[in-house]
């Protein structure tokens, strides 16, 4: 099956089973261009502000973006170029790798769940669990060794600083997001546990028929926040707010922050996962580098007293991530939205 994966051809069309019915197709051109995503800027001064600006934004959009976030831009720069050297990795290196069990914590795959699905999606990527990193590293893929340094220096100095400075932003907003719902700032990271940390190196090649495929259709995130770094020079990422679809075209050195379904549930409907998708372009190439942080298997999710007893019911019944992780993978990533089960 590693014959599936679409950065080792070249396309001058695609497959029919890449191909969307018609009533299910992107539309490009109703596209809204990026307007109102609200940006964040970590390093202002005023706190409150932040707050408040994140309020919003998770209210009416569950996505923002965070400039001044601390992460080394130097660093993000480097964890671009890796991933694009590793997709244009020869066939036979990128065959070692392939795999399409979801279970699999480190591995390369193609579309999204390639097992399941009738009509597949133009993307590929690779799956590396990141937390903690001493247990997943040494089972890192160890090919590219970039810059001329070797693959245990990249993964140390490299993708094992990233993903530690993601890590602690990811924590930082999951604080704010806790001040932002009236809890105290610990909240969020108590209840959610020891964390798991994965990410998904996406590369999405030149698609010769845009309109009739994805890069990955309508979802939303199952975990419970997301860290997406988007490259810088291609647009591909879009949002659905008031029935538009909205582009969230890159922004200089900063990452799109987005609530999953996760963090939904636990403020009780007050934040929004929201439906996104990731198109593709005939011209140029994308990437996008998505970290996401999830709650333990084990953690019970289930809204804080506080935000119930404010008059709102609870809106859906507690569940253990480790059984709505289940749910969600035994679905079509562009079925229902999944919490929709749960109520
Ligand atoms: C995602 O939704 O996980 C990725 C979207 C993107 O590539 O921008
Ligand atoms: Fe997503």
């Amino acid at each position: 099956m590693a014959d599936m994966l679409l950065s080792t051809g070249v396309h001058d069309t695609i497959p029919s089973n890449y191909v969307r019915p018609e009533n299910e197709r992107p539309h490009l051109d109703h596209v809204i261009a990026d307007a109102n995503i609200p940006v964040v800027d970590f390093g202002a001064s005023d706190k409150s502000q932040i707050i408040s600006q994140i309020e919003k934004a998770c209210r009416l959009y569950g996505f923002f973006q965070v400039v001044n976030h601390g992460i080394d831009a130097e660093l993000v720069k480097k964890v671009l170029a890796i991933t694009l050297e590793f997709f244009r990795l020869p066939p036979e290196e990128k065959a070692k790798l392939y795999s399409d069990d979801p279970a699999k914590k480190i591995r390369l795959s193609t579309s999204f769940n390639v097992r399941k699905e009738t009509v597949h999606n133009w993307r590929d990527y690779l799956r590396l669990h990141c937390y903690p990193l001493e247990e997943f590293v040494p089972d890192w893929p160890s090919n590219p060794s970039s810059f001329n340094l070797p693959w245990d220096v990249v993964t140390r100095d490299v993708f094992g600083s990233y993903c530690k400075q993601v890590r602690q932003l990811g924590f930082r907003i999951l604080g704010i997001i806790s001040l932002s719902l009236g809890l105290e700032e610990e909240y969020l990271v108590r209840v959610l546990g020891e964390q798991e940390q994965h990410m998904a190196m996406n590369y999405y090649p030149k698609c010769p028929e845009p309109e009739l495929t994805y890069g990955l259709p309508a979802h939303t995130d199952p975990n419970a926040l997301t860290i997406l770094l988007q490259d810088p020079h291609v647009s591909g990422l879009q949002v659905h707010k008031d029935g538009k679809w909205i582009a969230v075209d890159p922004k200089p050195n900063a990452f799109v922050i987005n609530i999953g379904d996760q963090l939904q549930a636990l403020s009780n409907g007050r934040y929004k996962s929201v439906w996104h998708r990731a198109v593709v372009n005939s011209n140029k190439e994308r990437m996008s580098v998505a970290s996401f942080l999830c709650p333990c298997n084990s953690v019970l999710i289930s809204p804080p007293e506080k935000l119930i007893a404010d008059g709102s019911p609870a809106v859906y019944r507690s569940y253990t991530y480790d059984e709505y992780y289940k749910k969600f993978w035994s679905r079509n990533l562009d079925q229902e939205h999944c919490l929709e089960l749960f109520k």
